[in-house]
């Protein structure tokens, strides 16, 4: 198998930079009572290099690639329980959307066949708790799933680039034995702590669809640009179809960077819902800090991550700005 290939299928980028290794995660692997580090997809195994400079005397790892120098073992499928250890990994990141894209999908089909998750590296999650305590790097889209955070110590985002051959968003978790309430799950951005999960997962925005708002539409009065661009003045926003500088023809269906968007509205009352959706949505990422929304690949010019407002959160805004601009909503219902 060659480099790309091993790339697609095995997800064989390396983490050759440690400064995701934040001081809240030294202290938290400090913390545990593992003498052992563990590392089940161990890949150049510049995580157990890192783990040996903070002082592990012993380190242990496994991986598919029988070409490197490691115990061979699908730890997608099963991670062996080691006593003392606490794993320290990046597993490899795959959708099922991309293996088929990239041709790949046949040979990772077995993963997908055993378990409800779309991305591999949810697997690898699963797997890892087995451990009592571990430290892994993962797609920052992980925040926005459904899986269980209940074992997690904290999460962290890092925001500049840790891979070189990848611009792939992530974040680091830490987890424990422990099953916890949410509101015992730190949330850090970088070095700083910025609140705890209960915190942002009441923040999260849920439409009630009970007005008339259609995507995509092409005769629509609306234009959303829904990603951050490289230049920081030019984020995310709501705006009438003649600002946008793209050509809003091309909007198709799937359309989810750009979109224009359908009301039941009168003319001189589109400005008014606009100005509103802008309004709240400042509120909304200042509040959040922007962590619901999705990472987008590549940071702005300013290093801050881009973002992409995903099309539900939208329709939330939009219903708000709505009810307001028409507070006698429910005789405009559907
Ligand atoms: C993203 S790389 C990370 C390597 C290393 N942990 C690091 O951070 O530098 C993922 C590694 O997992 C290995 N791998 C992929 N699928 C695997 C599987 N099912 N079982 C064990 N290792 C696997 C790949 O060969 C690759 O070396």
């Amino acid at each position: 198998m060659d480099a790309i290939h091993k790339k697609q299928t095995l997800g064989q980028f390396f983490t050759t930079n440690d400064f995701w290794l934040k001081n809240h995660i030294l202290e938290f692997i400090k913390s545990t009572p593992a003498t052992i580090a563990f590392d089940p997809f161990a890949g150049n195994g510049d995580l157990l290099r890192v783990a040996k400079t903070i002082g592990f005397k012993k380190t242990k790892g496994f991986d598919l690639d029988s070409n490197l120098n490691w115990t061979n073992n699908d730890s997608l499928l099963f991670i062996p329980k080691i006593d003392n250890s606490i794993i320290i990994t990046n597993p490899p990141y795959l959708t099922k959307y991309s293996a088929s894209r990239k041709g790949v999908y046949e040979s990772v089909r077995k993963y997908f066949d055993i378990c409800k998750y779309d991305d591999i590296y949810q697997l690898a999650i699963e797997r890892c708790l087995i451990n009592d305590y571990g430290i892994m790097i993962i797609p920052e889209t992980f925040i926005n799933s459904k899986f269980s955070k209940s074992r997690l110590v904290s999460i962290t985002i890092i925001e500049d680039q840790l891979f070189n051959d990848t611009e792939n968003p992530i974040c680091v978790i830490c987890f424990d034995n422990k099953n916890k309430p949410y509101n015992q799950v730190k949330i850090y951005k970088n070095d700083k702590f910025i609140g705890d999960l209960e915190y942002f997962e009441k923040l999260r925005r849920v439409p009630h669809k009970n007005i008339y708002i259609k995507f995509n539409s092409p005769k629509g009065q609306i234009a959303l640009r829904a990603v951050d661009t490289t230049n920081p003045e030019r984020q995310i926003a709501f705006m009438r179809p003649e600002q946008m500088d793209y050509n809003l023809s091309n909007i198709r269906n799937s359309s989810r960077l750009i979109t224009v968007i359908e009301l039941n509205a009168n003319n001189e009352i589109i400005d008014k819902i606009i100005d509103h959706s802008n309004n709240l949505l400042i509120d909304f990422r200042r509040r959040t800090e922007d962590i619901l929304l999705s990472p987008f690949k590549g940071n702005k010019k300013n290093g801050e991550r881009r973002r992409r407002l995903d099309y539900l959160t939208a329709r939330a805004i939009l219903e708000d700005a709505y009810e307001s601009v028409y507070p006698n909503i429910k005789l405009r219902l559907l």
